[in-house]
């Protein structure tokens, strides 16, 4: 008898990351698209010009209202389920996206051929190395002028310090541009069409000498991509699936999300290797199997205002192990409570649905009143943790002004709301004074200001302080940090665990006060795991 495999075996989940403009919404909806998700071009499209338009708050929350329902994706294509966690595109927001690539198993990096490794592009890089998450790279836009191959290629193993390892080349770019050449597969991607029009078809060839690229392509773009062939043979990596899972090496396919090259490379090459869903840290050295057969799961993300006139939010909970079944009782553990997990969500392109079954690497969104937290864990009763959810010390400080001072309950309650959700930070200052909010981007405060009137009827304001950063203290010696706490009560705040935080007047002060006390130690991130 043959026992059928595990169904978390099937699941790839998976981000994309890129900086904004490289082609992270024409390559999502084409990815959709390509698994049947969605039936036509342009809901995702429709997102991106939204995204554009961010001048003002009402558009923030049209942006919102829509990435609600694309927070995730899943579409099934012969045979594997794909999750696609979608990351919010404005780098204001990216302590969000931080922790969405804490529920991935593998990301796709998008890079514009012409513009080659951006800001946000590493930034973003370097969280996914600090988890050894394995990188599939995308090469965009190649239908237009770009960068050569090569450089490209030497751009992204220089600054990521990462081996590259060619999977498909482009067979000219720009008013050049034929198709994408797939030496490993023999096969060229071209248009039925005219030249560089959209891709319909994979030409099965024998090499480059092939009479079909032969007799189609200018003979100066073959002889570019016969030297890039050889020249990347010998220059770069091989393809190694284990220096791949590791993180250590970067597979590279070209291609133009607009016009279709490379997108079912990329679904292809998931399927085949991308990893399963991985093993999760948790506390006490705990480490999660997803083979296990008691569900754990954690929240990522929490979005709330769905109906803003209700105080309804959606948790969504990566699981890690088990088969989940609608309706069972899950331990949250931070509050020591048992929840019934009965309106569970999956997240369609299109539509959602209630979760009947999940399994590890699934996302479920699970509606509640405000319980669940960012960082929170969900198990069939035992008690742990999943670790490595970082809260990023914040890059604004800012004080808040309350203009009718009957209104601080209020006003905490939707801070303290907001914070649980990762929108904010919020610093109580221990000497009385008004809160503090952190935040990683300004467009951030915006959102707080407008929402804590619309939610909280509560107006309030912001005001300068003289900090510049925040960092976590800890020490070894409870002693010791009361005494440094109490040396620096101007300086020293609570954050919405009770977990002290110093605030910094400069960078140079942060070096200063980090040398004179060298047994405090002053963090820059902090694990957003609660026990209380
Ligand atoms: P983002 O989510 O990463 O911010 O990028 P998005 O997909 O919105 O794409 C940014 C712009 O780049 C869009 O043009 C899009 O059409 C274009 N684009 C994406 N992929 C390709 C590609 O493979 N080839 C070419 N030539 N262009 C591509 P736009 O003019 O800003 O928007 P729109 O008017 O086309 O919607």
């Amino acid at each position: 008898m043959t026992t059928a495999a595990a169904p978390y075996l099937a699941r790839r989940t998976f981000a994309i990351i890129s900086h904004p403009d490289a082609g992270k919404t024409t390559l999502t909806e084409k990815l959709l698209l390509s698994g049947g998700a969605i039936r036509a071009a342009g809901q995702v499209r429709a997102r991106g010009e939204r995204r554009r338009a961010r001048s003002d708050w009402m558009k923030i929350e049209q942006e919102r209202g829509i990435s609600v329902s694309s927070s995730v994706m899943t579409f099934e294509r012969r045979g594997i389920i794909y999750n696609l966690l979608d990351t919010p595109g404005h780098e204001d927001f990216s302590e969000d996206t931080y922790r969405t690539l804490t529920a991935v198993d593998a990301a796709i990096m998008v890079i514009d051929a012409a513009k080659g490794i951006e800001t946000q592009t590493r930034k973003l890089f370097e969280v996914c190395r600090l988890r050894d998450i394995p990188i599939i790279t995308f090469v965009n836009k190649i239908d237009r002028e770009g960068r050569h191959a090569l450089e490209i290629l030497d751009e992204i193993q220089e600054a990521l310090a990462l081996d590259v390892s060619p999977m498909t080349w482009p067979v000219g770019m720009g008013s050049d541009f034929f198709g994408v050449y797939d030496g490993k597969k023999h096969l060229f991607c071209t248009s039925d069409g005219e030249r560089g029009g959209p891709y319909t078809q994979a030409k099965p060839v024998t090499g480059i000498d092939d009479p079909i690229l032969v007799d189609t392509v200018f003979d100066r773009v073959l002889a570019e991509l016969s030297e890039n062939v050889e020249l990347g043979e010998a220059g770069y990596a091989a393809f190694d699936p284990e220096s791949f899972l590791e993180g250590h090496l970067t597979p590279v396919f070209f291609g133009s999300a607009l016009r279709d090259y490379g997108v079912e490379d990329l679904l292809d090459f998931i399927a085949e290797h991308a990893p399963a869903p991985h093993s999760q840290p948790a506390t006490g050295g705990r480490v999660i199997a997803p083979d296990e057969p008691d569900v754990t799961g954690f929240v990522f993300k929490v979005q709330a205002n769905m109906d803003p006139k209700h105080r309804d939010r959606i948790a969504f909970v990566r699981l890690c192990s088990g088969t989940f079944k609608r309706g069972m009782r899950l331990k949250h553990v931070r509050a020591g409570k048992s929840i019934a997990v009965s309106a569970p969500i999956f997240f369609f392109a299109e539509e959602r649905e209630i979760a009947e079954e999940a399994f590890p690497g699934d996302v479920i969104g699970v509606p509640n009143h405000g319980q669940l937290r960012v960082g929170d864990t969900l198990t069939e009763g035992e008690e742990i943790h999943v670790t490595g959810l970082p809260a990023f010390a914040p890059e604004v400080l800012r004080r808040v002004r309350l203009s009718d001072t009957m209104r601080v309950k209020q006003m905490r309650q939707g801070l303290q709301d907001l914070a649980e959700e990762g929108l904010v930070q919020i610093f109580k200052p221990d000497l009385g004074s008004n809160w503090i909010v952190g935040v990683v981007g300004m467009l951030q405060l915006d959102v707080v200001i407008d929402r804590l009137k619309n939610e909280y009827t509560t107006e309030i304001g912001f005001e300068t302080v003289p900090y510049t950063t925040a960092r976590w203290i800890e020490c070894a010696d409870p002693l010791k940090l009361q005494k440094f706490i109490e040396a620096n009560r101007m300086s020293v705040a609570l954050d919405r665990d009770d977990k002290p935080v110093f605030l910094f007047k400069s960078n140079w002060e942060v070096n200063y006060i980090g040398e004179k006390n060298p047994d405090i130690g002053f963090r820059e991130t902090r694990e957003i795991v609660h026990t209380h």
